[in-house]
């Protein structure tokens, strides 16, 4: 079995090969960390896109969308805090000239404890087999014990530095702690400094009378702005929330992983306004229900986990992440954060407008809580391919790469083939597809064995092949392939739709 690594790699080359995600501007070696999406990735994109979009808006009638502007107004970042505060620690080594985190550098060496203490988790379990007690062994093995008091101390002593910003300390704690990097294998490291992530850009058409400008490092402040226009015209009450998908900017310092952490990115959030001491309550609902959504996909609930923060971002004062085991481990994939009233309360402060909600019951006026969900397109896109990906022996002693992509994602819903392409077995299956294709995004193939064209729909996630044939002809009847299954049966032409239709659902 390919280890982690290399089903990882697999993944990359099969999403180029395949027409899901190539290198941007790949003729000119590529850009670091920016992607492009090919004709089935932009597919499979657009329905993550739409599903969140219909899950947050269509189902629920105090919810909605709006599609805000990437450049704002400068002051929209002053106010945000990102100015100042929207900034990672980086630390270089001398000898490899690489640049690093020095946050991530820490949880690098945490983690490694951690798998320590799972090695130990699993070689006792095997020794005890059935009488194993795995939480009073957590909390009683001497040898773990010492671990997870290692952890603790070292997280803990990385956290109040970074939130006290004092970057002596992380820098010290890197150097007592022997860390060494990962290229030259050195501990020769610069100082570590902040770095700010935003791109900025000129608005104006000379350099002199121009203004600089941000690209949105996140797509939340355009909610932010448009509260009082999106509040009074669409007469909302509280509880209510506003959505929006859209690109998002970060000069991330370490951009690696493939599209998991990239420079250009999609983020789908949405801004849950509340009245202010019921944020726990909807905190926890959202949670929950955001979870929820990922299972609906029919993704396994092993493959997620929650962690919660311990440190908050400047606007949080409660934060958790869903995090989604990718083939290099747990990562987050979506955040759940309460921001309290950081947001509109800066905003009327450095505006001037007051952004306050007039609550009819009570009389009063008040800024508005928020609980925000902010989930990275890039990554459910990246979530979802590294768990469609099955690489299956078959029992002809064949192989097959198959996309098991949940059938409501999939680029291709239905690919439809003639046996053959003579005697007006073409035309039949052409008369097919064009009336499939009105619902279904479909894909025709006539070309090599009927075998080989199979193969190329596993390879892109075709939840069904349906074929046509001499039989066809005479009654009407095509078979219908299912891709998980490989099952075929024989179905008059006028269920195709409701069986594909019937498979599009999500699970719960
Ligand atoms: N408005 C809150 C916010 O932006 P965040 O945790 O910084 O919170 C939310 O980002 C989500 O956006 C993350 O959970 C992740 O899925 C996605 N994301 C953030 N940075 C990213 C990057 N550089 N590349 C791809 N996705 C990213």
């Amino acid at each position: 079995m390919a280890n982690n690594e290399d089903l990882f790699k697999k993944i990359i080359s099969h999403a180029k090969e395949y027409g899901f995600v190539f290198p941007s501007s790949e003729i000119y070696d590529g850009l670091s960390a920016v992607y492009d999406y090919g004709q089935y990735g932009s597919e499979l994109k657009k329905n993550i896109r739409d599903y969140w979009w219909k899950s947050m808006v269509q189902f629920n009638e105090n919810i909605v969308g709006i599609d805000a502007a990437i450049f704002m107004h400068p002051t929209v970042w002053k106010a945000s805090g990102h100015v100042d505060a929207f900034n990672d620690p980086l630390i270089d080594n001398k000898d490899s000239k690489k640049r690093y985190r020095a946050d991530v550098l820490v949880e690098e060496y945490l983690a490694k404890i951690e798998d320590k203490i799972n090695k130990e988790v699993e070689k006792a379990s095997k020794r005890f087999g059935d009488a194993f007690n795995k939480e009073q062994y957590l909390t009683t093995n001497p040898r773990v014990v010492e671990y997870k008091t290692k952890m603790d101390t070292v997280s803990h002593r990385l956290y109040s530095s970074l939130e006290k910003n004092d970057l002596v300390a992380v820098k010290e704690l890197i150097e007592e702690l022997e860390i060494v990097c990962p290229v030259s294998g050195s501990r020769n490291w610069t100082e570590v400094r902040q770095f700010n992530l935003m791109f900025a850009t000129q608005m104006g058409s000379t350099a002199e009378g121009a203004d600089t400008i941000f690209l949105r490092p996140e797509t939340a402040q355009g909610i932010f702005v448009n509260f009082l226009n999106v509040m009074k015209t669409g007469r909302m009450k509280i509880p209510f929330g506003i959505a929006q998908t859209g690109k998002a900017f970060r000069n991330e310092i370490v951009a690696r992983q493939f599209i998991f952490r990239m420079r250009e990115f999609e983020q789908m959030e949405m801004q849950y306004f509340i009245k202010p001491g019921n944020e726990m309550e909807w905190y926890h609902y959202w949670k929950e229900k955001r979870l929820n959504w990922h299972l609906s996909l029919g993704i396994p609930r092993e493959k997620y986990r929650f962690h919660d923060h311990e440190k908050l971002a400047h606007y949080a004062n409660a934060a958790a992440d869903i995090e989604f085991e990718f083939p290099f481990g747990f990562k987050e994939l979506e955040g759940i954060h309460s921001r309290t009233d950081f947001d509109l309360g800066a905003h009327q402060k450095f505006s001037g407008k007051k952004l306050q909600y007039f609550d009819p019951e009570t009389n009063e006026s008040y800024v508005p809580y928020v609980v925000e969900t902010s989930i990275g397109l890039d990554r459910t896109f990246l979530a979802v391919l590294s768990y469609a990906y099955n690489e299956e022996k078959l029992e002809d002693g064949s192989e097959r790469v198959v996309l098991k992509i949940p059938p409501m994602l999939a680029p291709i819903k239905i690919a439809v083939m003639p046996l053959v392409k003579k005697d007006g077995l073409a035309e039949k299956a052409r008369e097919i597809m064009d009336s499939l294709k009105i619902d279904y995004m479909c894909q025709y193939d006539e070309k090599d064995a009927i075998g080989r064209r199979y193969r190329r729909q596993d390879a892109i996630g075709t939840p069904y092949a349906v074929t046509v044939d001499y039989d066809t002809m005479k009654d009407n009847t095509v078979t219908i392939r299912e891709r998980d299954s490989m099952l075929q049966v024989r179905i008059p032409i006028e269920r195709i739709s409701e069986i594909v239709r019937e498979r599009l659902k999500p699970v719960v």
